[in-house]
């Protein structure tokens, strides 16, 4: 086991020690996904170690969301395997069931329930789910929307809430199910400019706290400060994958290199 210290400066004077790479949590292999005749995937492998945060970027059509709908189980794949803490994924039913319970995925465009409160949207899969008594659900769910900062929020429906803190919700929903994992495809993309820090700051704490998880984004300051390892994609592949600051400092591809002169300067 190959254990790195990394020292994050989150906001100025705060220095946070987090230390990295524990057992594989998702292992793809040689992964290949097809969409009729094209294909959108292809050859992937990747390991993410328990409490690593891996940020995925690259241009629009690279395959960043269709890999993490295949880490979930939202597609199927045609070729390899992907495991995730050991178990191969399945390919339905219960097993199934149980194993996308354990991978978090919080969307681009929030997909909370709008007849729902935020704290029924945070209750509905523990309760639903896991069998986890109401009252309980409720304990938690409650501890959780304070921890993203909407706690005060519990009776508020959606369409009452900003993005910001619609997708904070969308977060404390995924927190709810204890997930070994959280996919985050452009959580960000969504929201109004205002809103953005306040999401990505939940997203460095959760970052902070050990928890793992991949993140699509665009949000290149969020990838230097957080990220623990940046994966770039093109069409399909990985074409290089690295520490920020290796990665930003010195990307060893054309690819990358004309990726990162155009969302720098934008
Ligand atoms: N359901 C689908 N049917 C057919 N083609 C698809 C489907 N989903 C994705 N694709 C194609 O697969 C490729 C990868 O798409 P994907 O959505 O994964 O890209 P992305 O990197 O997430 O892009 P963006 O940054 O725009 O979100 C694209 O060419 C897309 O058109
Ligand atoms: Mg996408």
């Amino acid at each position: 086991m190959n254990r790195v210290c990394y020292r994050l400066s989150l906001t100025e004077g705060l220095n946070v020690t987090k230390s990295t790479r524990g057992e594989p949590l998702i292992v793809l292999e040689g992964v290949e996904k097809f969409f009729g005749g094209f294909q959108a995937l292809h050859a992937i492998n990747l390991t993410v170690f328990s409490g690593e945060v891996v940020v995925v970027i690259g241009p629009s059509g690279s395959g960043k969301s269709t890999l993490c709908r295949c880490i979930n189980r939202l597609e199927t794949i045609d070729a390899g395997q992907i495991m995730i803490d050991g178990e191969r994924l399945p390919e339905e039913g219960r097993a199934l069931a149980r194993l996308r319970a354990e991978v978090g995925m919080v969307f681009q465009s929030f997909n909370l329930f709008a007849h729902k409160t935020a704290l029924e949207n945070v209750t509905l899969g523990p309760t639903k789910v896991k069998g986890i008594p109401r009252e309980t659900a409720e304990r938690r769910g409650r501890e959780l929307l304070d921890r993203v900062g909407v706690g005060a929020k519990a009776s508020s429906y959606p369409a009452q809430l900003s993005g910001g803190q619609q997708q904070r919700v969308a977060i404390a929903r995924a927190l709810a199910m204890d997930p070994k994992v959280i996919l985050f495809d452009e959580p960000t993309s969504a929201l109004d400019p205002e809103y953005i820090a306040e999401v990505l700051d939940v997203m460095a704490g959760l970052a902070r706290d050990g928890m793992t998880m991949v993140v699509v984004t665009h949000e290149m300051g969020f990838a230097r400060r957080a990220a623990d390892r940046v994966v770039f994609m093109a069409d399909g592949r990985i074409l290089e994958e690295g520490t920020p600051e290796v990665f930003f400092g010195s990307p060893g591809t054309q690819r990358a290199r004309d990726f990162l002169a155009r969302v720098l300067t934008h």
